[in-house]
């Protein structure tokens, strides 16, 4: 696990967006997966600014969300669908098609099999090239909260009052709004992407990034499964990082 500490998150954001418009050069059809939340904001914003310019063409990809609420009608704007449509689908974005974008059926009659199912194609896409990933303020990543398997597959999930508290910014600060339940992919899932970009910003995320980097591996902390991942980079800025104390090995990336 490499660790790169950046002054603040709009400076990691770009880092790791130049790993992705690297690779897509190199492989534009190739298959991207794609986080939700604020953290990845700057990131995206780098993608699009990269299309806009010329860098980027996302056209070609693939698209694989690592979650999805489960029962959010389809035109609600926090459906995490509608969220990656609006930061990444289309030529005033990022040229992702709304067709190359995938994400697990939430309003599906039966959820289980729609996470089965979506686990399925992503294995039947080629698995993923190059994962972007957050990590929770309780170590999740996606939505595999403290205790989830960690050979996990892609499952009906229930949130943690923690993360629904997380969230319910996105909901008005109303957390009777926020769903209860979600399809993610599991840790198993995620951990077959070849490469994995995990970006992390704020003091609230320190605790769970010194888990992550120096911690034992836990299901109490569920993003230390990353340990055992042969190519996971992590983006930092000084907040996040401030708890890795003075022998973490880190690199300082400077301005
Ligand atoms: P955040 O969420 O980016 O909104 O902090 C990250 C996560 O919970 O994985």
């Amino acid at each position: 696990m490499r660790v790169l500490v950046f002054s603040d998150a709009d400076r990691a954001g770009a880092a790791a967006a130049a790993e992705i418009i690297a690779a897509f050069r190199d492989t534009p059809d190739g298959v991207l997966g794609v986080a939700t939340g604020s953290t990845p904001e700057p990131l995206y914003a780098r993608l699009r600014y990269a299309h806009a310019t010329g860098a980027l063409s996302l056209a070609a990809a693939r698209a694989f969300a690592l979650d999805e609420y489960v029962g959010l009608p389809a035109e609600h704007p926090q459906r995490y669908r509608n969220v990656l449509r609006a930061e990444l689908v289309g030529d005033h974005r990022t040229g992702l098609r709304d067709t190359g974008l995938h994400t697990p059926d939430g309003l599906a009659a039966d959820p289980h099999r729609a996470a089965a199912d979506y686990d399925r194609d992503i294995r039947a896409a080629g698995g993923v090239d190059l994962q972007i990933l957050g990590i929770g303020a309780n170590g999740h990543i996606g939505f595999n909260e403290p205790g989830a398997a960690t050979a996990g597959r892609t499952h009906v999930g229930a949130l943690t009052e923690q993360t629904r508290r997380d969230n319910a910014r996105f909901f008005g600060g109303e957390l009777p709004r926020v769903p209860t339940h979600c399809i993610t992919q599991g840790l198993g899932t995620i951990c077959e992407a070849r490469r994995i970009l995990l970006l992390a910003f704020g003091a609230r995320k320190a605790e769970a990034v010194r888990h992550l980097v120096a911690g034992e591996p836990t299901p109490a902390w569920p993003a230390t499964v990353l340990q055992a991942h042969p190519s996971v980079t992590v983006f930092l800025d000084a907040a996040a990082a401030h708890s890795l104390g003075p022998d973490a090995a880190v690199e300082f990336v400077e301005d």
